[in-house]
């Protein structure tokens, strides 16, 4: 979700004075634009970092604290050359934000090639192995390219921490950072936080050794490691016996901590949550109601819909959806002309040919059903390839069923979302190798994700599920879906940095 806003005051260096807590991630919470004109318009993101750190901002006791992240395109280097060390505020919603200009050969290397194309796909169980990975040459060039990018965060970070400062690092972009700082400021208290899966072991095995090794080091460089559900937590710790030996300690049959080389890094698990209150009083302005208007009147009165809203990730499993939705159309002529798929497949990672590749094949099969069953006023797959967040909650709102089938997923927070803004209850259509399952799955039609005729099966029950059933369903994972929200979650991550 991006505000866009031009800055009104020039970019101008801040004073500078070493934080207390420090969050580093790849992407940061603003990015910019370069006009033709010369002139720089800065977006802000949003997320359960913006927010969560924001609410700190906001606390008059609260000190400050800062936000190390990487310039990501040609109008970030530009805003990150002219500001000198840290952003103007006016541009970063009041964060104080650090964005480090990494030559972009280095960035794209690190960012592309490691990154998303080894740790993602490592994590989320992507690679087809009778092909892929082969790690050569070019491989061993981005890990070099990779190390270089962390150890540019590291001396970042060490810069702006104050003496004892808390330091909390993010996701896989990050996993050497950790242990790179830990050799700088032994003072500091780290953390490490994944937003994405954890491999098990013998997936994991399919990293080089060395590589595999000194990611797991990275990690453990800090005093805590800490992940959305306890599957993942148990992953790592199973990673860190197998490929380093590590010892895993364990109170009542769960992992806490792992003990490697005379240190103890704790683990701990957080399941952001949806932020009800933001979503409750976004999803019902002006802009939302009128893409709700729009979207009603391509669906057509009287139709059921199921939603799914993804950035294309190849992770999100949108072809598999697709493929269900066909397979029941095939099974159940009854829903001829009377349900439509609302199918949200906004554009992610696209320097990456995979990607561009799978956003096509969505497309051509979407296209493919519309041939097969379409008729005249029904339009069976209405597909959006454009990110708009307002037209997003408009579907959340009108969603019959929501569609969310991931391959694997960290979380995933389409999941916690639609139940919260949902005007008349959703069922839940949702993959068991999801985090959110952990939390949602009770209450949801849970799903084998490579299943699509179970796939199928689900999304006919859930088509025909009754409405009182319906509703109290969606009561009930807008309860769950809520009880860690973004402020609470990055909280207790700060929290429970200190032992
Ligand atoms: O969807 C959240 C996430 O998967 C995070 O794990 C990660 O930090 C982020 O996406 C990375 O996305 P991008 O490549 O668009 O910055």
């Amino acid at each position: 979700m991006v505000a866009e806003h031009t800055p009104d005051v020039p970019i101008a260096a801040a004073p500078i004075a070493a934080a207390p807590i420090v969050v580093a991630s790849n992407r940061g919470p603003v990015s910019y634009k370069l006009r033709e004109d010369g002139s720089l318009v800065a977006g802000r993101g949003g997320g359960g970092l913006v927010s969560g750190l924001s609410e700190i901002g906001r606390d008059p006791e609260g000190a400050a604290a800062v936000w190390v992240c990487a310039a990501l395109g040609a109008g970030d280097r530009e805003a990150a050359g002219r500001a000198g060390r840290r952003l103007a505020a006016a541009d970063t919603g009041g964060l104080q934000v650090r964005m480090l200009d990494i030559a972009p050969e280095t960035f794209a290397a690190a960012y592309n090639g490691v990154a998303n194309s080894v740790l993602w796909f490592v994590h989320h169980m992507l690679w087809q192995t009778p092909l892929e990975p082969s790690f050569d040459a070019g491989f061993r060039a981005e890990w070099a390219a990779y190390e270089a990018y962390n150890t540019a965060f590291a001396d970042a970070i060490a810069e702006e921490a104050a003496e004892g400062a808390s330091v909390l690092v993010q996701d896989y972009h990050l996993t050497l950072v950790p242990g790179l700082l830990r050799e700088r400021r032994p003072d500091l208290r780290i953390g490490h936080f994944s937003h994405t899966p954890w491999a098990p072991p013998d997936y994991y095995r399919l990293l080089p050794d060395d590589v595999a090794a000194q990611v797991l080091r990275g990690v453990l460089g800090g005093d805590r490691a800490a992940f959305l559900t306890r599957r993942w937590a148990e992953a790592f710790a199973a990673c860190c016996t197998s490929t380093l030996g590590a010892e895993t300690v364990r109170e009542d049959g769960v992992v806490t901590a792992v003990r490697f080389e005379g240190r103890t890094t704790r683990l701990g698990v957080h399941g952001l949550g949806a932020d009800a209150d933001f979503l409750r009083e976004r999803a019902h302005r002006p802009d939302v109601e009128e893409r709700l208007a729009a979207l009603r009147e391509r669906i057509g009165p009287g139709r059921r819909t199921i939603v799914r809203v993804d950035r294309t990730e190849l992770s999100k499993n949108i072809v598999r959806g697709l493929r269900a939705y066909r397979r029941l159309l095939q099974d159940h002529p009854q829903w001829h002309g009377r349900v439509v798929h609302i199918a949200f497949a906004y554009p992610s990672r696209q320097d990456l040919a995979v990607y561009r590749h799978y956003m096509a094949e969505v497309g051509r099969l979407a296209r493919e059903i519309n041939a097969e069953f379409g008729t005249d006023d029904w339009e069976p797959v209405a597909l959006h390839l454009e990110d708009d967040f307002p037209r997003s909650l408009a579907a959340y709102r009108l969603a019959d069923v929501a569609l969310v089938n991931p391959i694997r997923d960290g979380m995933n927070l389409v999941a916690k979302e639609v139940p919260v803004v949902s005007d008349h209850g959703c069922v839940l259509v949702l993959s068991r190798e999801a985090g959110a399952a952990a939390e949602l799955g009770d209450e949801a039609l849970t799903i084998n994700p490579y299943d699509i005729e179970a796939t199928a099966r689900a999304l006919h029950l859930a088509l025909l599920m009754d409405p009182g059933e319906r509703a109290e369903r969606t009561k009930r994972l807008a309860a769950a879906a809520t009880a860690l929200p973004p402020g609470r979650w990055f909280a207790a991550q700060l929290a429970a940095l200190v032992p």
